[in-house]
């Protein structure tokens, strides 16, 4: 039996079993299973462990784990390395890899919804660590520019000062939302605003979408976010938390296994766990 495991805090409410356990079946790896675990931050070594020994053959790690988990692991990898964050455990003869593929999913959901990043002007929402790990992969995508947008200013700008050397990139703050909508091709919404019980909303104006830009929101909790419902009403194409969700899981999915993931599978998967088809 080989296991796989998200490790965090709460853990409970997790997707990723049922889509990975899914993934597992489509290929027919009945001796594989993906569960949840509760992990707390004092806790990530045992996991690292567990890992080195072989006990565990792969983990996802998520809140509150992401960053203290980096400074455990023997190794970071690509994205991970430049943010010190992790969200997958790889192991390799005893000793443990972090990658982070929550920004290289974020831009493989989209170009699977056929937008193109390339030469686009990118309006990136946030400036927190999913934030930063989308701003660092879509400026590796060959964007015309990102605007960083954030509550906290200099956040937005510490952030856009990271992406210079990659992509034309500006900090602003969140008063300046509509202004730099009504310029972007493609918005994505990366901060914790619109979940469920979240009462903030963002400052957008409905005229800043006349032009149809795409949509995208990281939140999958409720599914249709107030901003992804003002998208779809102003005809603008949207992209949804869940895709974000299957194309991380999927690239860690690779990761451990070296076998092209079944993402259709995992999309129905992740859809029907969360009750949204
Ligand atoms: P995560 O790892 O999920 O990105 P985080 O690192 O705590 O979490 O970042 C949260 C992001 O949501 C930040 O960009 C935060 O803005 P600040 O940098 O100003 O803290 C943003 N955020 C959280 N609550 C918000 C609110 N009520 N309005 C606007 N932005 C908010």
């Amino acid at each position: 039996m080989s296991l796989f495991i998200v490790a965090g805090s709460p853990v409970s409410h997790s997707l990723s079993p049922a889509m990975h356990n899914a993934a597992f079946k489509a290929l027919g790896m009945d001796d594989h299973h993906y569960g949840a675990v509760q992990v707390g931050i004092g806790d990530v070594d045992s996991v690292v462990s567990m890992l080195r020994s072989g006990r565990i053959a792969g983990a996802n790690v998520t809140y509150p784990l992401k960053t203290v988990m980096a400074s455990r692991v023997d190794a970071l990898e690509g994205v991970a390395r430049e943010i010190e964050s992790v969200n997958t455990l790889v192991p390799h003869a005893g000793t443990v890899s972090g990658l982070s593929t929550d920004g290289d999913g974020c831009v493989r959901a989209l170009e699977s919804r056929g937008v193109s990043l390339e030469d686009a002007s990118i309006l990136l929402i946030g400036a927190g660590g999913a934030a930063r790990s989308i701003a660092v992969s879509l400026a590796h995508a060959r964007p015309r520019s990102i605007t960083v947008a954030n509550r906290t200013l200099e956040h937005a700008r510490h952030l856009a000062r990271r992406l210079e050397d990659m992509a034309p990139a500006a900090g602003v703050a969140l008063d300046a939302l509509t202004e730099h909508a009504s310029k972007a091709d493609v918005i994505i919404q990366a901060t914790s605003v619109g979940m469920r019980h979240h009462v903030a909303e963002l400052p957008l104006a409905d005229a800043s979408l006349a032009h149809r830009p795409t949509v995208m929101d990281i939140v999958y909790d409720p599914l249709e976010t107030p901003l992804l419902s003002q998208a779809r009403k102003a005809g603008c194409p949207i992209v949804d938390g869940i895709d974000l969700l299957v194309w991380q899981g999927a690239l860690s999915f690779q990761a451990w296994l070296g076998v092209v993931p079944p993402v259709d599978a995992m999309q129905k998967a992740a859809r029907a766990a969360g009750g949204r088809p």
